[in-house]
């Protein structure tokens, strides 16, 4: 995947539309990034943080049993694995590095499931950063253990959305653009996903390529042909299924973003801007519609925009399942597996389930899913659903 053209757009999607008062915060984040990435100092503190505090290499687990039962060869990549518990920190502990190298104080972030909200403030007590994490209300209901993981590591948490919005990502979003507008000088807005103006979607995915590098490396040793025949995530705004995607873009797997039914800005969605970039979502013509998903970190109207693009080229294709398919995975992987992924993260094995053994996953194929996160923090909300 290469980099955006010079307005940070790839092909039709992306670019920087925002208010006056953030197009030079934007454009200095790009001038910082650009230098310290060229920088072989920096990108070695960065992959020294993912090692020695993160645990990277996360592990790549074959599943034999659930494997056996759905007729493929089926290899998680163990972001779950990662320090608190899903690939977000990868991004977030870059972004830090680089928010101290440009002399910020502190980060703002928005926060849709929490794990981003939990990375970010996980990665300002490190590096000794103030922060403040925006979160809707709904969220902040559906992931109240998040809220309190936040509290205790000494962010601020901010309700976004008034009585009567929905209260999930896009409000949040919202709100941390506003409070980032008057904080440009001293904080750095930390965009949890591959979403945003430029050069938030590309410098995103740079620094969560790394699940897509090490997860080649590790087919290569472990397979006969060297790679799968499919490489597969979960797509909120994309950023773990664009870091993935990065390994294998230049190889002959297939590659597969799952969205929720509720919250498909690629299926479902039209052109549209918002949150300062172009792509595709829900809309009804008038407004930008609410996404309903049971899953908090999928429940965005949109798309980040490089998803887009390889949707638009025919590089990547995009399904997406509903909420009892995703539970119903979870169900799967935690009997059969004994693990228990992120809800996100069991919408892109409620897609390998339901292809698998049917042309668009023939019985025999090898299979590479990105598992972003680990469910502990959804476990109430698993049982409220898998009990009405
Ligand atoms: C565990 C997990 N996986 C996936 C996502 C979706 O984000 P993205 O599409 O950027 O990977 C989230 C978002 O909060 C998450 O918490």
């Amino acid at each position: 995947m290469g980099q955006p053209d010079a307005t940070g757009r790839f092909g039709d999607f992306g670019g920087r539309f925002l208010p006056e008062a953030l197009v030079p915060a934007c454009r200095e984040v790009e001038a910082a990034f650009l230098d310290a990435w060229h920088d072989p100092a920096f990108v070695a503190e960065y992959h020294r943080l993912l090692a020695t505090y993160v645990g990277r290499p996360t592990p790549l687990t074959e599943c034999v049993r659930l494997g056996e039962r759905l007729g493929i060869r089926l290899l998680l990549k163990r972001e779950d694995l990662a320090h608190t518990g899903s690939h977000k920190i990868n991004n977030v502990l870059g972004q830090a590095l680089l928010a101290k190298r440009m002399g910020r104080t502190k980060l703002i972030a928005e926060t849709g499931a929490g794990s981003h909200g939990v990375a970010t403030a996980t990665a300002a007590a490190l590096l000794g950063l103030d922060c403040t994490v925006h979160m809707g209300h709904t969220d902040m209901r559906r992931q109240e253990l998040n809220v309190f993981r936040m509290e205790l590591l000494g962010a601020e948490v901010v309700p976004a959305g008034v009585p009567g919005t929905a209260g999930t990502l896009k409000e949040a979003t919202n709100a941390a653009l506003r409070a980032w507008v008057s904080e440009t000088e001293t904080a750095h807005y930390c965009i949890g996903s591959v979403l945003g103006p430029h050069p938030y979607p590309y410098l995103v995915r740079e620094f969560q390529r790394v699940i897509g590098e090490e997860a080649r490396a590790q087919a290569a040793e472990l397979l006969p042909s060297g790679l799968p025949d499919v490489v597969v995530a979960c797509v909120g705004g994309g950023s773990n299924a664009a870091g993935t995607f990065a390994g294998f873009v230049d190889t002959t797997a297939e590659l597969v973003g799952v969205e929720a039914a509720g919250g498909a800005g690629i299926s479902g969605g039209t052109p549209g801007i918002l949150h300062g970039f172009r792509s595709h979502f829900l809309q009804d013509g008038v407004q930008i519609s609410e996404a309903h998903s049971i899953s908090a970190g999928l429940d965005y109207p949109g798309v980040g925009p490089e998803h887009m693009h390889l949707a638009a080229e025919g590089r990547a294709r995009y399904p997406t399942v509903t909420d009892a398919e995703a539970l119903a995975a979870v169900r799967a992987l935690a009997a059969t597996e004994g693990i228990l992924p992120a809800l996100e993260s069991a919408h892109a094995l409620a897609w390998v389930q339901r292809a698998a053994g049917t042309a668009e996953l023939p019985t025999g194929s090898t299979v590479l899913l990105t598992l972003s996160g680990r469910g502990d923090k959804d476990v109430h909300q698993i049982r409220e659903n898998l009990s009405c």
